[in-house]
């Protein structure tokens, strides 16, 4: 029976402590951040992940930097410039920045994510059919956030409405967080699961064994176009081809009305080696995202409902 989750970020004090996502499944161990530089690192190296986990994480840098008495905008710039394509990063740190007291700016943050994942998840529960067989892409659960998840969310409400959702995970290349943490998740939250490599889940579609497809957001642009883990797009593409509903779960903050589309979203390039053993020499293109456009987005699934516009 595993024990109580500790929250995937929170302030210790002084210091920013946070689940070390880069050592599961395999250990459940936690790393403080007493430095940007420290916070930055963990962040670049995926230690912490998922958008509103990097909101709090931008919320948490800026409330470190406060009480080490740093610059709070040269640690803005810092913490924005880590990862580019989250709108929840630079949300975060806005958001603390504006604060007569970024520290306790940032654990309302925290505290809020929860509630907001609560109600994405209570609002998802209408789209989930009983038995419903679920695919999800990524990783956003508890882990991605402080500690309910936003497309998991809407998986775990269903669980405990008792819908008997079962999942299918994708993998995720080149990162892994489907196999990594989502699986990890689902087993210790008692929901069935079953990890596919990607390039299944089309055939699963076709095969009549997939009901609806959930996953979460790192920003959605004003039209409503979506950047997600790389791979959601040619998910949405498959489920649309077989008739089978794409819901989007995200809060607000992953909601960019400064963004007009898609194309003009700052996708990630991350460190060729992630992409493992390849002739030396050869070109890699590790883009770590890519955009949905949001003709093929069933609905978005928000803390205030389930819409089928974005601006809800
Ligand atoms: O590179 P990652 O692991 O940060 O990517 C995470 C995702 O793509 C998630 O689906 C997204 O951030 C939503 S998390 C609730």
């Amino acid at each position: 029976m595993p024990g109580v989750m500790p929250p995937t970020i929170e302030w210790a004090g002084d210091r920013v402590r946070l689940i070390d996502q880069r050592r599961l499944p395999g250990e459940l161990v936690m790393v403080d951040a007493v430095t940007i530089d420290e916070l930055c690192e963990l962040i670049v190296t995926m230690a912490v992940r998922g958008a509103p986990a990097l909101g709090v994480a931008g919320a948490m840098g800026i409330a470190l930097a406060s009480v080490r008495g740093d610059d709070l905008h040269a640690a803005a710039e810092k913490l924005i410039s880590t990862r580019p394509t989250a709108a929840n990063l630079a949300w975060g740190v806005r958001r603390a920045l504006a604060a007569r007291d970024p520290v306790a700016e940032a654990v309302d943050v925290a505290q809020e994510d929860v509630a907001v994942n609560r109600a994405i998840g209570r609002h998802g529960v209408s789209v989930v059919p009983q038995d419903a067989r679920i695919l999800t892409h990524c990783n956003a659960g508890g882990l991605a956030c402080v500690g309910y998840g936003t497309a998991i969310g809407v998986i775990r409400a269903a669980h405990d409405s008792g819908r008997s959702p079962s999942v299918w995970v994708d993998e995720t290349r080149p990162a892994r967080q489907g196999a990594r943490l989502t699986a990890w998740e689902l087993d210790r939250l008692g929901i069935p699961c079953t990890v596919v490599a990607d390039a299944l889940a089309a055939s699963l579609m076709a095969g009549g064994e997939v009901d609806l497809v959930v996953v979460g957001a790192d920003r959605i642009a004003a039209n409503g176009d979506v950047a997600n883990k790389v791979g959601t797009y040619g998910v949405a593409i498959a489920a649309r081809h077989h008739g089978i509903p794409f819901y989007v779960a995200a809060p607000r903050s992953t909601f960019d009305p400064s963004c007009p589309s898609g194309d003009r979203i700052p996708i990630e390039r991350r460190d060729p080696a992630e992409l493992g053993d390849v002739p030396p020499g050869v070109a890699v293109d590790n883009r770590a995202f890519d955009v949905t456009p949001a003709d093929l987005v069933t609905a978005y699934i928000t803390e205030d409902g389930v819409s089928t516009t974005p601006s809800g």
